[in-house]
C-alpha cells in the first residue's frame, strides 16, 4: 500500500477569535479562527444564543482537536450550535445526515466509468468521508444513532485521533489534515431509545462510542432564553400583547415536556416547534390555529384533551372553543362580498 497524504485545498487557521467576545461567555482564552469565510463556512445567525457547557466543548473540539458529540432531545439546537459556532471561526463545516439512506460507498466513494480522450476508463470518485479527511473541515455526523451498521465501521475508523482512512478499494492510506475535525450529533446516547420518540436510533457499539472524547448533553433551555431564541427567529413576537403570548407559548411548550417525563403525553413541543407557532401566528394571526396546525394535528387525538388542559392552564382560554370555526366561506358577487 501507499501512503498518500493530497495536498489540502485550504490552509489553516490563521488568526485567533476571544471566547468571551465572540459567543458572550464568561470564559477567558482565544480560540483558532480562519479570518477569511470561505466556501464551506456556515452562514451566522446573528440572534443565536449559545449555550456555555456545549460550547465549551465544540470550542475545545475545534482548538484542541477533540472528537465531540452532542446528545440531546429533538431541535434543542445540536446542530445548529456547532455550526454557529464553525460560521464564527470562519470554519469550512459540511453536515452528513447519517439516516439509513447513506451507504458505506456514499462515504467512503467507488469507482465511475467515465469517458476520457473517446475511451471510457475506470476512475475513482472520492466519497465524502476522504475528502472532507484530508481538508480543514469541520465533519457533522447528524442523527449519529440513526447510522446504519456498516456506515458505523467506516466512521470509526477517522475516530481514532492520529487514524488513518484506509481506503481498500483503493489500495491508499489517507493521513488526516492537521485541521481536520470531527463532530457528532445524537438524540440517544447510543443506549438504544426508550421512549420511543426516536424511531429509527441504533443501539452504540461502545468501543465506538469510546472513541468519542467528549460527549455533551445540550437540554430544553429555561423559559425565558427558550423566549429569546424564539424572538430571534420570531421578532414580531416581542411586539406589544405579543411579548406576554410568547411567554405562554414557552410555558405550554415546557408543560408538554414535563407531562412527556410524567408519562401524560407521548409528542412533546421542541423550541423548533415553538418557532414554526410563532411564524404561523403571524401568518394565519390566530394562535390557536397557528397552534393546531404546528403541533395539535400531529399528536394522538386521545391525547387531545389533556394538551387542551395544557392549554388552558397556560392562556386561561379554552382550546377546543378557540378553534371552532375560523373562517367563513363567503360568495363573491360582483365585486361584493356577501358573507
Ligand atoms: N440557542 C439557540 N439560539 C438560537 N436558535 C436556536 C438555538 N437552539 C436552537 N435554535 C433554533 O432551533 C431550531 C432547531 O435547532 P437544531 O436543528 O440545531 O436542533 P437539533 O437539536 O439539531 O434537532 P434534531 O435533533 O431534530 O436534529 C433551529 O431553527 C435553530 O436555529
Ligand atoms: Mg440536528
Amino acid at each position: 500500500m501507499t501512503a498518500t497524504n493530497s495536498k489540502p485545498v485550504l490552509d489553516g487557521p490563521d488568526t485567533t477569535v476571544e471566547i468571551r467576545e465572540t459567543f458572550g461567555i464568561d470564559a477567558e482564552g482565544e480560540v483558532p479562527a480562519f479570518s477569511e469565510p470561505s466556501e464551506h463556512v456556515p452562514r451566522i445567525d446573528a440572534g443565536y444564543r449559545f449555550h456555555p457547557a456545549t460550547t465549551m466543548a465544540i470550542l475545545a473540539g475545534f482548538a484542541e482537536d477533540r472528537r465531540v458529540l452532542v446528545q440531546g432531545r429533538h431541535g434543542t439546537g445540536k446542530s445548529s450550535h456547532i455550526e454557529q459556532v464553525a460560521a464564527r471561526l470562519n470554519w469550512p463545516c459540511i453536515r452528513i445526515n447519517l439516516d439509513s439512506h447513506i451507504s458505506r460507498i456514499d462515504l467512503i466513494g467507488k469507482d465511475a466509468i467515465v469517458l476520457r480522450d473517446g475511451k471510457q476508463v475506470t476512475e475513482y470518485r472520492e466519497g465524502l468521508l476522504p475528502w472532507c479527511y484530508q481538508r480543514p473541515v469541520a465533519l457533522v455526523l447528524d442523527e449519529y444513532d440513526a447510522g446504519r451498521p456498516d456506515v458505523m465501521f467506516v466512521v470509526q475508523r477517522v475516530l481514532e485521533a492520529e487514524g488513518r482512512l484506509t481506503i481498500l478499494d483503493q489500495n491508499k492510506v489517507l493521513m488526516p489534515h492537521p485541521f481536520f475535525r470531527l463532530f457528532a450529533t445524537a438524540n440517544t446516547v447510543g443506549l438504544g431509545d426508550m421512549s420511543g420518540l426516536y424511531h429509527g436510533t441504533q443501539q452504540l457499539n461502545q468501543a465506538q462510542l469510546d472513541r468519542w472524547n467528549i460527549i455533551s448533553r445540550l437540554d430544553y433551555l429555561h423559559e425565558d432564553e427558550e423566549a429569546e431564541v424564539v424572538l430571534s427567529k420570531a421578532p414580531w413576537m416581542g411586539e406589544g400583547q405579543n411579548v406576554e403570548i410568547l411567554l405562554q407559548m414557552v410555558r405550554m411548550a415546557s408543560q408538554t415536556r414535563i407531562g412527556f417525563a410524567a408519562g401524560d403525553v407521548s409528542t412533546v413541543m421542541s423550541p423548533r416547534t415553538v418557532i414554526s407557532w410563532a411564524q404561523n401566528y403571524r401568518i394565519f394571526r390566530n394562535l390557536e390555529y397557528a397552534f393546531e396546525v404546528a403541533f395539535l394535528n400531529r399528536c394522538d387525538e386521545a391525547e387531545w384533551p389533556i394538551l387542551a388542559e395544557y392549554y388552558q392552564r397556560c392562556f386561561g382560554r379554552n382550546l377546543e372553543e378557540a378553534r371552532t370555526p375560523l373562517w367563513q366561506r363567503v360568495s363573491v358577487e360582483a365585486g361584493e362580498n356577501e358573507t
